[in-house]
């Protein structure tokens, strides 16, 4: 009898606690919770997740990945590229004579560039439409051709080799037009 009692009494605090204006809070301020584990703990999660994805774009963006252009005479330049670059302006701020005359915008095919090994080849994203409409124009096409300007920088493409051809031809950007054979 006194345990049913102990909760009815109990029901009845509770009811009223619930039911009194005095227990909603006056201010704005989200009640602190005095536990000592589970808000810590929540915190912590948040916070090293929040951190750890930060610190993983950091390291992806910080990331640079190795790139031999090899030019029509055989000379190896060593470049480092950081993840997130195209092989244009890759070649362009380390001086590698890549032409690029519309500067990445696949009207050209100057950024033409021969990927030196199949397997790395094998690694790229497939040339779109307009890509591959370009690359029909490039000066000796290869069947591993691309353009530079749309080979981006990615982790698993650390130690591409890429051939620059001897010559290339630029329809879109100066008018030239190959003379009949
Ligand atoms: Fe013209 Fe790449 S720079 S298509």
């Amino acid at each position: 009898m006194f345990i049913s009692r102990f909760y009815r009494q109990g029901a009845h605090t509770i009811k009223s606690l619930i039911k009194a204006p005095a227990f909603i809070p006056k201010t704005s301020h989200i009640p602190v919770v005095h536990n000592r584990h589970l808000p810590a703990l929540r915190h912590e999660s948040f916070c090293s997740g929040a951190a750890k994805q930060d610190s993983e774009e950091g390291n992806q963006e910080n990331q640079k990945i190795n790139v031999t252009f090899v030019d029509k005479d055989g000379e190896e330049t060593h470049i480092k590229v950081p993840v997130g670059m195209s092989m244009l302006e890759a070649a362009h701020e380390n001086d590698i004579e890549l032409e690029g005359a519309c500067e990445g915008s696949l009207a050209c095919s100057t950024c033409h560039v021969i990927v030196m090994d199949m397997a790395q080849y094998n690694k790229l994203p497939d040339p779109t439409d307009e890509e591959n409409d370009m690359l029909d124009l490039a000066f000796g096409l290869t069947e591993t051709s691309r353009l530079g300007c749309q080979i981006i920088a990615e982790p698993e493409l650390d130690g591409l080799h890429l051939a620059i051809p001897s010559a290339t031809r630029n329809f879109a950007v100066d008018g030239f037009k190959p003379k009949p054979h």
